[in-house]
């Protein structure tokens, strides 16, 4: 499973991707404005930081519009996949722009029928957004094991990228649920590495290495 950061931080993202951990990036309008940014701007610093699939939301909502949007984007970085919202409009445009050979990724999916439809409109990627079904008591990784079915079952493509990860255990929820990528607010990447076992273990190996008087191999 593809592991991306979903921030638009630049900063957060350099200090993560010496890890080599890091496939990609996705950001949304929320997040370019949270972080302050020029959108054409940190794209494509983004995309400098990371070779990867850089995500870049359109803001129009009309699909020629979009499409104008998408071209913009798309020519930013060769790494810059388009992502565009789940109406009848992204769905016209999304199949315009694949068409064109421009990556797309098709964003707040939160049903079956949603990503079946950015499958046939030749999405490289669909977002279903886990966290916030979660939110309001529906099960959010039951639709990402729900999409991996009808995908593998009618031979689509379009890569499911699990996105509104709350916690550690959607991160491992969806890896179980066959998600191709999981998208991941810096603070629960940094969590994925922590375990209690592997800390008390470390200060052991260490410990007896040092009473034994041995030093760096
Ligand atoms: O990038 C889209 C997405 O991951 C949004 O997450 O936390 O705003 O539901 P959230």
């Amino acid at each position: 499973m593809m592991i991306f950061l979903d921030t638009a931080e630049a900063d957060v993202i350099a200090a993560r991707a010496d890890t080599g951990l890091v496939d990609g990036v996705t950001t949304n309008p929320s997040l370019i404005a949270k972080a302050g940014a020029d959108i054409k701007e940190r794209i494509a610093d983004i995309c400098g930081l990371i070779p990867g699939p850089v995500s870049a939301e359109v803001v129009a909502t009309e699909a020629s519009a979009m499409i104008a949007e998408g071209q913009t984007l798309a020519a930013l970085a060769d790494n810059v996949v388009v992502k565009l919202p789940l109406t009848m409009e992204g769905l016209k445009a999304c199949r315009a722009l694949t068409d064109n050979g421009i990556a797309t990724n098709v964003t707040l999916c939160f049903s079956i029928n949603q990503a079946l439809l950015a499958a046939k409109a030749g999405a490289t990627f669909v977002s279903p957004f886990i966290g916030r079904l979660d939110d309001r008591g529906e099960d959010g990784l039951g639709l990402i094991e729900d999409i991996r079915h009808i995908y593998d079952e009618h031979g689509f493509a379009t890569r499911i990228l699990a996105a509104s990860i709350r916690s550690v255990e959607h991160v491992e929820g969806s890896a179980m649920a066959g998600a191709d990528a999981c998208t991941i607010p810096p603070n629960i990447f940094d969590a994925l590495v922590q375990h209690e076992l592997t800390d008390k273990g470390l200060e052991a190996f260490l410990k007896d290495w040092a009473d034994a008087g041995k030093g760096a191999i």
